[in-house]
């Protein structure tokens, strides 16, 4: 089939102008303005140093800058404007996936019966969100096939963190003093992280040639002392375990549990479940999944969803359905605690079941199905330009390497990355996963067109192109944006995360 029209997930009519840096609050303050309008409530006045012990009051007034709102506004918007977003253009960012929020599901949050309500309520006077939320934790078990979830934890992370705290509560009501989580070498960098955050050792094990768990390496990591293995399926290579089954049984036969990474969930939707796989423990990454905001840690939501033996463990309170048809809070018999303030980010649970509920079960399968077309297509496509780490179909994202076109010309693969900036698409996910020599790593997700996917893909033969005659505009790209190449490392060495007067 031919591809005909143009297309739409090409930032070329972004307004990222000039190459001056936008000056800070403090630099355009001037002394007297205000973007504020304080309303007068009624209640008469009184000094803080009449309501606050002495000890709490400030001796100096706090350094604010005076901006009106017009120019605080115009601050704000040409800060968005220099920025690269989903509702710009195509943002094929592998692994953190940043997929296009359907505004439908905005309209939903929007709504003041369902943004206007204390958290706080008491349960009788806020029935329709209790509804909400275990209609939407009813449909995540049903569609990872677990018996119970909270929707409490506020991203992935938060989400991985939790289930390890599930997992340690079951060994320990078991009685069993168990240390290590098994993790393969191509995981996440969060989830040894969260491993260590949830007082466990992390056991890594190598992938074999094909990128998959090494059955042989597990086996003789396993051991009385491990608490479980942490898996996401399909890998962080885009690539499906393929012998999910056995790794599930030689876990459980050493009594282990099996936690599921569910960050790349929207490759197997309505195809295959977790449950089914053997996994214990699954956490979701509603945005990566059912489109929600991806806030960079947080607002999000990560809830995690547990099989039966697990679910009096989980956070609480949680919204209940009775037996009469009404709902209630109720905190599980062996409940781990809070692992958020209030109930979760309910406006993100909200547009998550907006989502799931518009899409229905077929239009679910059927996002997992264009979600790995998509990014089989651009793999095939690109195959002789830059070619797959593994060459052999993969899931929702395709891991693509520029080693061969390092050698080649010594462009490397963070430069294709940043000249991809210049013609108008984000970067890919770039040297992740580790494992893979110079990765490039993209995700498409299912929303981007084959117009948008042809374009990327005649956007990156360009710059393989222009590596062949003049690699050095390369390493200096991108030389469009309103921000040129920086350096990568400075802002982690020289962090200065303060805005004092002194530092001005
Ligand atoms: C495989 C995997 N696990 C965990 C996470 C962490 O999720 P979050 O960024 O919401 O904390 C990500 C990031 O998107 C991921 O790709």
């Amino acid at each position: 089939m031919a591809i005909t029209g143009l297309p739409g997930g090409r930032a070329a009519s972004a307004p990222l102008m000039g190459h001056e840096s936008e000056p800070t609050m403090f630099e355009l303050s001037v002394a007297g303005r205000s973007a504020a309008q304080l309303r007068t409530t009624g209640v008469p006045a009184s000094a803080l140093s009449d309501m606050l012990d002495a000890r709490h009051l400030r001796e100096e007034p706090v350094v604010l800058a005076d901006l009106s709102e017009r120019d605080l506004v115009g601050h704000f918007t040409r800060l968005t404007h220099r920025q690269f977003s989903v509702d710009l253009g195509a943002y094929p960012l592998g692994s953190c996936t940043m997929k296009y929020n359907p505004k439908f599901c905005d309209a939903v949050a929007g709504d003041p019966s369902l943004n206007g309500v204390h958290p706080a309520a008491p349960a009788a006077l806020t029935q329709g969100w209790l509804e909400l939320l275990v209609s939407l934790e009813e449909r995540l078990c049903a569609i990872t096939g677990m018996a119970e979830a909270t929707l409490q934890p506020a991203a992935g992370a938060a989400g991985e963190l939790t289930g390890l705290l599930l997992m340690r509560a079951y060994h320990a009501a078991r009685g069993e003093d168990r240390r290590r989580v098994i993790i393969p070498d191509s995981a996440h960098g969060t989830n040894p992280a969260s491993v260590t955050l949830g007082g466990y050792e992390v056991t890594t094990i190598p992938s074999n040639e094909r990128g998959l768990v090494d059955l042989a390496s597990l086996r003789a990591a396993l051991g009385p002392d491990v608490a479980g293995i942490m898996l996401t399926n399909p890998n962080t290579i885009g690539l499906f375990e393929e012998e999910i089954e056995e790794i599930a049984g030689a876990v459980h036969d050493a009594g282990g549990l099996l936690y599921y990474d569910g960050a790349n969930l929207n490759a197997i939707l309505g195809v295959v479940r977790p449950g089914d796989m053997g996994f214990d423990i699954v956490h979701m990454n509603l945005h990566k999944t059912f489109a929600t905001p991806h806030g960079g840690g947080g607002p999000g939501a990560g809830p995690v969803a547990v099989s039966s033996r697990l679910a009096e463990f989980l956070p609480g309170p949680k919204a209940t359905r009775l037996e009469d048809g009404s709902f209630a809070w109720r905190t599980p018999a062996s409940s781990i605690g809070r692992v958020h303030g209030w109930h979760g980010n309910a406006m993100v649970l909200a547009r998550a079941l907006a989502y799931i509920d518009v899409h229905g079960a077929e239009g679910l399968t059927r996002v997992a199905q264009h979600a790995v077309l998509n990014a089989n297509w651009l793999r095939r496509r690109l195959a002789a330009t830059l070619p797959a780490a593994y060459d052999r179909p993969c899931m929702h994202e395709a891991v693509l390497s520029a080693t061969s076109l390092k050698a080649a010309t010594g462009v490397r693969g963070l430069d294709v990355a940043k000249a991809l900036l210049d013609e108008g698409f984000h970067s890919p996910t770039v040297y992740f996963p580790l494992i893979v020599d110079e990765a490039l790593m993209f995700e498409p997700t299912e929303t981007e067109s084959p117009q948008t996917l042809e374009a990327l893909a005649q956007a990156l033969e360009r710059i393989v192109a222009v590596a062949g005659t003049d690699p050095q505009s390369l390493h200096e790209a991108p030389r469009h944006t309103p921000v040129s190449r920086v350096d990568e490392a400075r802002a982690a060495r020289h962090l200065v995360a303060t805005e004092d007067a002194a530092d001005r």
